[in-house]
């Protein structure tokens, strides 16, 4: 294999799936290559970046396809007809299910704005987790990558990134330091160090 094939899942705004075809682009990611994004939300701005960037599209909808199992069969045939090694979560908002995640051990991997296990699984997510770390009072907070299995955020750590939680902060201004400072730099790196690992095996 000389690049691994990269899937990436995304749900909203895709800020994440940009870092990582900046990084690309950049070299920064070099042993992977972004084959395609799934979003399951039609109409997601990320679904856009995806297509200024050349890069294949698709929506998988839940709601449409009425169940848990329809939808991961949809995404897993995807996946599979385009070959794809590592899939990863960026900004992704639905659980996977236990059977999912089985079927790709350590080939999932999902960044999540908090340091784990401070602020994470079920209920935490987006704007959610920031707020969650300010009504708390942490003085720190971060970002994690991780690989995904079956308990929600639990996955063995790749990296992770403190930011400094400001006095007059919002969730909204974390949430943008949070990306800029941690997200946005751990996601490439641990993509490229995954993909790495995989190519040389
Ligand atoms: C990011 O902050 C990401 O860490 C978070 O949602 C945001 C998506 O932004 N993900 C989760 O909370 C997953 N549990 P983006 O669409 O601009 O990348």
């Amino acid at each position: 294999m000389s690049r691994a094939r990269i899937a990436v899942l995304v749900s909203g705004g895709g800020t994440n799936l940009q870092a990582l075809i900046d990084a690309e682009k950049k070299g920064i990611i070099k042993s992977g290559k972004i084959e395609l994004v799934i979003s399951n939300k039609e109409g997601a701005y990320a679904l856009e970046r995806a297509q200024k960037a050349d890069i294949e599209t698709a929506v998988v909808s839940k709601k449409q396809l009425g169940s848990q199992s329809a939808f991961e069969a949809g995404i897993i045939k995807l996946l599979d007809e385009k070959k794809i090694d590592i899939i990863v979560l960026a900004g992704f908002m639905v659980i996977l299910s236990e059977e999912f995640t089985k079927r790709y051990p350590e080939r999932i991997i999902n960044v999540h704005p908090s340091l784990i296990p401070s602020f994470c699984g079920e209920g935490f997510y987006g704007l959610r987790v920031h707020e969650a770390a300010l009504s708390y009072g942490v003085k720190v907070t971060g970002a994690t990558v991780h690989f995904v299995n079956e308990i929600p955020d639990g996955g063995r750590i790749i990296m992770q990134k403190a930011v400094s939680i400001r006095e007059d902060d919002t969730p909204e201004t974390l949430q943008k330091r949070v990306m800029r400072l941690a997200e946005w730099k751990i996601l490439p790196a641990s993509v490229e160090k995954v993909c790495a690992g995989l190519i040389s095996k």
